[in-house]
C-alpha cells in the first residue's frame, strides 16, 4: 500500500527554494531542473539550479557566521545539535517519505536512515565537549608548552544521493560540533532531503549562515568551493573517478580534503560459518538500498564444500524480497536511482552471462514505469566479468567458490578498492588471521551492517582517505596550534 504523506510540512513541492544565509531563495538565473521519482518516472518538483553566484553567497554567509559560531562554547553548540537531532526524530516519517520519492530508497529503510543520520548529531554533540588540548613537558624551566585545537573555518560537504541525510550529518555533525560553519552541495538526485533538513536547522534556531544548502549546477558550485580561499576543508562522498579530479582541484590551495569513494566489497563465507547467519548477512549487505551503497557485498566467495547448501538458503531469501514503489512500507527493494543506474546493472548482468555466469534467480528489469531491477543471483562468476571489478550499484549478488584461506584472501585483496570487506566464520583464529590480512578500512566480521556513528568509516587505496564517524571523524575539522610560553 502506498499511502505516505505527499503534503509535506518541511518543503513545498510547488515552490522549492535554496537555503542561503538563513533565507529561502531562488537561483539568480531563474533556471531549474526537474527531479524525477525513480519509482514512477513522474516529476516530483522543479529545483532551483544554483550556480557559481549562489555558491559564493553561501560561502560568504558561512564566513560571516563563523566567528560567532566558533566562539560559542562546545556546550552551547551541543545544545543546538541535540535540538536538531530531536527535530529529525520528530519528523522521521516525513523525512523518510521525502527521501523515498526523490531517490527511491524503500520507505522502511529510509526511516532507518533518518535515525542513523540523527545519531551523528547526538554523537558529535557529545564529542565536541571532548576536544581536549595537550600540555607538553618543557626542556627548560622557564618554558610552558601547550597544544590547543581550533575549528578550521568554513567547510564544504559534497554529499551523495544514496544516503542523502546520513552522509550529510556524518560531515556536518563533527563540523558544527568543532565550531566550523559550512556549505552543503547535495547530489542533484537528492536535494529535497537536504532542503528539508535545512528547515529543521532553521527551526532549531541555529544562527543564520552557519549551514547553507545549494543544489544545482555541480561543476559551477564545486569549482567555486575549490577556488574560493574561504573554504578550508572539503569532505566528499561519491565516485572514485570524481574523487581523483577533486584531489587535483584541491592542490593549488592545499585544501584539506577527505574522500569516501567507491568500493568493491568481498563477502567471504568459510566452511565453518553459521550459514543461516551468513545468508541473512549477505542479503542485508547486498540488497540494502537496492544494492546502491559503497559498502555493498560485490563479490560473494563461498567455500566449495558449503556452496550448494548456502545457495539453497540464500536464494530462498532473495525470492522473498518484495520489489515495488519505494513509498510502500512493505517493500524491501525500491528502484535504481535513474535510467543510467538501471542500464549499468543490465550491462553487468549481460556481460556476466555472456562470459559464462549461471543465472540462479532474477536477471531482468522489473516493471516499465520506474527503474526497477529484479533481485538477482548469479553463480560461477569469474574475474574477467565486469561485475567482479566494477561497482554494479544494483541488486545483483555474484557468487563464486574457493578452497583455501590464502587463495580467498588473495582474491579478496585483488582490487584497487579498499572500503569494506566481510567474513563469516566461527573459527576465532581464522577470524583474526583473515581480518588482519584484508586491506580494507571497514571489516564486518560475522556482521553485514558495521556502520555506526561512534566508529571510524573510510577506505584505503582507491576508496579514498580520511575517516568519518568516531573520534577520528572530527580531526579534519580542527587545527592544532602549538603554543610555547617563555616565563
Ligand atoms: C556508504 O555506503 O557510503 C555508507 C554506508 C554506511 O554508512 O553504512
Amino acid at each position: 500500500m502506498v499511502e505516505k504523506v505527499r503534503e509535506f510540512t518541511l518543503i513545498d513541492l510547488e515552490n522549492i527554494k535554496l537555503f542561503i544565509n538563513g533565507e529561502w531563495v531562488t537561483a539568480a538565473s531563474n533556471s531549474t531542473f526537474s527531479l524525477i521519482n525513480p519509482s514512477t518516472g513522474e516529476t516530483v518538483a522543479e529545483i532551483p539550479r544554483a550556480g557559481q553566484k549562489e555558491a559564493q553567497q553561501a560561502i560568504e554567509a558561512a564566513n560571516k557566521a563563523f566567528p560567532q559560531w566558533a566562539k560559542l562554547t562546545a556546550y552551547d553548540r551541543a545544545d543546538y545539535l541535540l535540538k536538531l537531532r530531536d527535530l529529525m526524530l520528530e519528523h522521521v516519517e516525513e523525512l523518510a517519505s521525502i527521501m523515498s520519492i526523490e531517490m527511491g530508497k524503500a520507505y522502511t529503510e529510509a526511516v532507518g536512515e533518518v535515525k542513523y543520520a540523527s545519531s551523528f548529531l547526538s554523537w558529535y554533540a557529545e564529542e565536541g565537549r571532548r576536544i581536549y588540548g595537550e600540555t607538553i613537558p618543557a626542556s627548560a624551566t622557564n618554558k610552558r608548552l601547550f597544544v590547543i585545537k581550533q575549528p578550521v573555518g568554513v567547510i564544504a560537504a559534497i554529499t551523495p544521493w544514496n544516503f542523502p541525510l546520513a552522509m550529510m550529518t556524518r560531515k556536518l555533525g563533527p563540523a558544527l560540533a568543532a565550531g566550523c560553519t559550512g556549505v552543503v552541495k547535495p547530489a542533484s538526485q537528492s536535494p529535497l532531503s537536504a532542503l528539508a533538513f535545512a528547515k529543521l536547522v532553521e527551526k532549531a534556531g541555529i544562527p543564520k549562515g552557519v549551514v547553507n544548502i545549494v543544489a544545482g549546477a555541480t561543476k559551477e558550485i564545486s569549482d567555486e568551493i575549490f577556488e574560493n580561499p574561504i573554504i578550508k576543508k572539503i569532505s566528499f562522498t561519491g565516485s572514485t573517478e570524481v574523487g581523483k579530479t577533486l584531489v587535483e582541484k584541491s592542490a593549488p590551495q592545499l585544501k584539506k580534503l577527505s574522500l569516501e569513494l567507491g568500493g568493491h566489497a568481498p563477502f567471504i563465507i568459510f566452511e565453518d560459518a553459521d550459514l543461516e547467519k551468513a545468508a541473512v548477512g549477505a542479503l542485508a549487505s547486498k540488497f540494502r538500498n537496492a544494492g546502491q551503497t559503497c559498502v555493498c557485498a560485490n563479490r560473494i566467495y563461498v567455500h566449495e564444500t558449503v556452496k550448494d547448501e548456502f545457495i539453497k538458503i540464500f536464494v530462498e531469501k532473495v525470492k522473498s524480497l518484495k520489489v515495488g514503489n519505494s513509498l510502500d512500507s512493505s517493500v524491501q527493494i525500491g528502484p535504481l536511482v535513474n535510467e543510467e543506474g538501471l542500464k549499468k546493472v543490465e550491462e553487468h548482468v549481460a556481460d556476466a552471462q555472456e562470459k559464462g555466469a549461471v543465472l540462479l534467480y532474477g536477471g531482468k528489469p522489473y516493471n516499465e514505469n520506474g527503474y526497477f531491477y529484479q533481485p538477482t543471483v548469479l553463480d560461477n562468476v569469474t574475474k574477467d566479468m565486469k561485475i567482479m571489478t566494477e561497482e554494479t550499484f544494483g541488486p545483483v549478488a555474484p557468487l563464486t567458490s574457493f578452497t583455501r584461506d590464502d587463495e580467498v584472501v588473495f582474491e579478496a585483496n585483488d582490487t584497487v578498492y579498499g572500503l569494506a570487506a566481510y567474513l563469516y566464520t566461527t573459527n576465532i583464529d581464522r577470524a583474526i588471521r583473515v581480518t588482519e590480512s584484508l586491506n580494507f578500512g571497514v571489516i564486518g566480521l560475522n556482521d553485514a551492517i558495521p556502520g555506526v556513528a561512534q566508529a571510524p568509516f573510510g577506505g584505503m587505496n582507491h576508496s579514498g582517505y580520511g575517516r568519518e564517524g568516531g573520534h577520528q571523524g572530527i580531526r579534519d575539522y580542527l587545527e592544532e596550534k602549538y603554543i610555547s610560553l617563555s616565563l
